[in-house]
């Protein structure tokens, strides 16, 4: 069988037509929602990703603010420009863009954002909300992810799910709102046993490795009418590529994602409705 493709480009439209509307009912209440994004130091990747935020936000009208800092920033400095913008009223949404250059700690600067400002749902109490189903903003890939099963009104209640990846941005928020959803979901990783197995009795198979180097999803490892959500992105020959090659998947697979145009979409779309959320959750409490 050739499966059907679940069009990131396509859904993440839907989800930035939804959020033009919302933001103009925002503006009426003299509410101008505003994404501030940190850029620290010169990675073209990262660069690219902030680029293209921006122009989302610029597609549905929301305001930047950009902060584009020296790679050697120390943790001190980095803070400060955080606190800045957590007490700045005219900020809704902070993003730092990951990975941070060595000398700086992760936790340490996620977790200085306001929770009400943390778009990437990456704070300690949105990750406990999420885990608690409480959660106003969740990490933008898994909830893009979820958006597209619903788009397809993909019913994941009894599935088994196999997740290849257990990070604080993609695996481990993926792996409640899936179980929120009555999936069975085994989370997989670099010292999993069997993965191949794993994958071959599972109903969904959701991978972001990003390294052909050390991992491919082929057809083989998937069973007859799964479906697979790849979520990786990585340069290989001089290419975009995720974990799987679409156009091999998707013979086998009932639905699958192409990379790119699948899931990529998806993350800016949803991190533009979360800087909606933000204004909104700012505005209740004045
Ligand atoms: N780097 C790769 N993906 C992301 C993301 O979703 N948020 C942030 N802040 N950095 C990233």
């Amino acid at each position: 069988m050739t499966g059907t493709k679940i069009d990131g480009k396509l859904i993440a439209q839907s989800v930035k037509d939804r959020v033009k509307q919302a933001v103009n009912e925002l503006k009426k209440q003299d509410i101008n929602p505003c994404l501030a994004t940190v850029l620290v130091g010169d990675n073209p990747a990262s660069a690219t990703y902030v680029r293209n935020k921006h122009k989302a936000c610029d597609e549905v009208g929301i305001a930047t603010k950009d902060h584009k800092l020296d790679a050697n920033i120390t943790q001190l400095e980095l803070n400060k420009i955080i606190d800045e913008l957590n007490s700045d009223k005219s900020v809704h949404g902070i993003l730092v863009q990951l990975p941070l250059p060595d000398q700086l700690d992760e936790f340490a600067t996620t977790s200085r954002i306001s929770p009400l400002k943390d778009v990437d749902g990456l704070t300690p109490h949105n990750a406990g909300l999420l885990a608690m189903k409480k959660a106003a903003l969740v990490a933008c890939t898994p909830s893009g992810v979820m958006e597209m099963f619903d788009f397809h009104d993909i019913d994941l209640e009894g599935m088994n799910v196999v997740l290849i990846n257990r990070s604080n941005l993609v695996g481990k928020p993926l792996y409640h709102l899936l179980l929120q959803e009555n999936a069975t979901v085994l989370t997989c990783h670099s010292r999993t046993k069997n993965l191949t197995e794993l994958c071959q009795n599972a109903d969904i198979v959701i991978t972001a490795v990003g390294d052909r180097n050390k991992f491919t999803l082929t057809q083989d490892m998937i069973k007859e009418g799964a479906i697979v959500i790849d979520v990786a992105i990585s340069r290989h020959n001089d290419k975009l590529v995720g974990d799987a090659d679409y156009d091999d998947i998707i013979q086998k697979a009932s639905f699958a994602t192409p990379v790119p145009g699948g899931v990529g979409p998806m993350t800016v779309a949803m991190l533009l409705k979360n800087t909606i959320t933000a204004a909104s959750l700012s505005s209740q409490i004045g």
